[in-house]
């Protein structure tokens, strides 16, 4: 049967007339339809078509979205979703002063969430988090990367690993795991980090790629975490066992994880707040996605990763919330694309990208997911709006209506 959507306001395409990314100028170009509806066959994008040609509409199942904007479905690619316990507490020392640094430093930080995990049953954990899945569904997600990162030690980061596996069962999206042990040193292993990393690089990874638990390695590279020496010997063993690989770096400080990641071909390099004006170029000529996070910015009230100097020297540039209870305790997509266009200089249209088409190639997954162009997976949002700026003008308010997966109505906003 083909689904027909039909005579939506306006459908942004997003396309990239089979390249599958876009980078610099590129990214403000999202080709938007007017009077045009959207077929749809065996979970496929079949065809775009003028509404004047439309004949025949017995012959389709017939979805509504009259006065609506279509989008691609929006692509979530970088959260630590996986995660228990609260750090409030931890929050009220920052609104008095204390920094991110200065708390990881006292024993706090991401090794409070990680006592936490450990205390939460596998069991516990699907059930804490499987909500916030249901909350990225109802803002158009249809694919969603969760990182491991708060077990720390092998059997709390299979764990982990073992918990993503099951919402991917659980729920209709794509969920794409990345392995992030490297995320700190956890505080048993304070004096014995090269213990920690031989951990790593002998026993979790192996046991991941054998075992299939993650596409991607991750690391944090940073002085309260890893050394670029040390990322490059987690990278290089995570790539001989055919993982991809992504890297948290240049949050605080610039200690060399750009070019450890661009040696790796890491698939993109996270973050970027302190990114030195010569790496900028360097980022910008790579194949790798510049992946930014203003939520962490926000949260934590310091400066914003310089996204027009990277997409002006070419840079293919993503956007995503960084959800996680430290550094930005927010899970709204919609919230990021505001602060995006506000707080880093970038258009309504680069913003849109940079959550479709580019968020996907952060993730590999752009030659299925990211754009609306025939032949791609049919995963779409529909929003409550006639204008696709809507979207961004209205600050962390939710305007989708439909999420669609694989070519099905997943969820529906009846309020609106
Ligand atoms: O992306 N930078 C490291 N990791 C996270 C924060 C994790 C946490 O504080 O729990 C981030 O900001
Ligand atoms: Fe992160």
């Amino acid at each position: 049967m083909i689904t027909l959507f039909k005579n939506p306001a306006q459908i942004v395409t997003v396309s990239t007339n089979g390249k599958n990314v876009k980078r610099g100028k590129e990214l403000k170009e999202i080709s938007v339809l007017e009077d045009h509806s959207l077929l749809i066959e065996d979970a496929v994008i079949k065809d775009l078509i003028p509404n004047a040609s439309i004949v025949n509409e017995s012959e389709y199942k017939i979805i509504n979205v009259k006065d609506k904007v279509l989008l691609p479905g929006l692509v979530e690619c970088h959260t630590h979703t996986a995660f228990a316990g609260s750090r409030a507490n931890e929050f009220r020392l920052k609104l008095a002063g204390k920094s991110y640094v200065e708390i990881a430093k006292l024993g706090g930080g991401i090794n409070t969430t990680v006592s936490a995990v450990r205390n939460s049953s596998l069991d516990e954990l699907v059930k804490l988090i499987s909500p916030r899945i249901t909350y990225f569904i109802a803002q158009g997600i249809t694919t969603l990367e969760i990182k491991s990162g708060y077990g720390l030690d092998f059997e709390n980061e299979i764990k982990l690993l073992h918990v993503i596996q099951h919402l991917q069962k659980i729920f209709p999206i794509t969920i794409v795991p990345t392995f992030l042990g490297a995320h700190t040193i956890p505080t048993e292993m304070k004096e014995n980090r090269e213990l920690y990393i031989h951990a790593i690089t002998q026993k979790m990874l192996p046991f991941i790629a054998d075992n299939f638990l993650a596409e991607f390695c991750d690391g944090f590279c940073e002085p309260t975490a890893f050394s670029a020496k040390e990322i490059n010997l987690i990278f290089s063993h995570a790539q001989s066992l055919g993982l991809d690989l992504k890297l948290h770096t240049d949050q605080f400080n610039s200690i060399g994880g750009i070019d450890v990641a661009l040696i790796h071909q890491a698939v993109s390099v996270d973050h970027l707040e302190v990114i030195k004006e010569e790496d900028i170029s360097k980022v910008a000529q790579s194949d790798s996605v510049a992946v930014l996070l203003p939520g962490v910015s926000f949260f934590l009230n310091y400066n914003y990763a310089p996204a027009r100097k990277l997409i002006d020297a070419g840079a293919i540039v993503a956007l995503s919330t960084d959800y996680n209870p430290g550094s930005s305790n927010i899970a709204d997509l919609n919230f990021i694309m505001s602060l995006a266009a506000i707080k880093m200089n970038m258009t309504i249209e680069e913003t849109i990208s940079a959550v479709t088409i580019n968020a996907a190639k952060a993730i590999n997954l752009n030659d299925e997911v990211g754009s609306i162009e025939i032949g791609k997976k049919a995963d779409l949002a529909v929003f409550n709006t006639n204008d696709y700026a809507d979207i961004i003008y209205n600050v962390g308010k939710n305007l989708n209506e439909m999420t669609i997966k694989n070519g099905e109505v997943i969820y529906r906003n009846e309020i609106q």
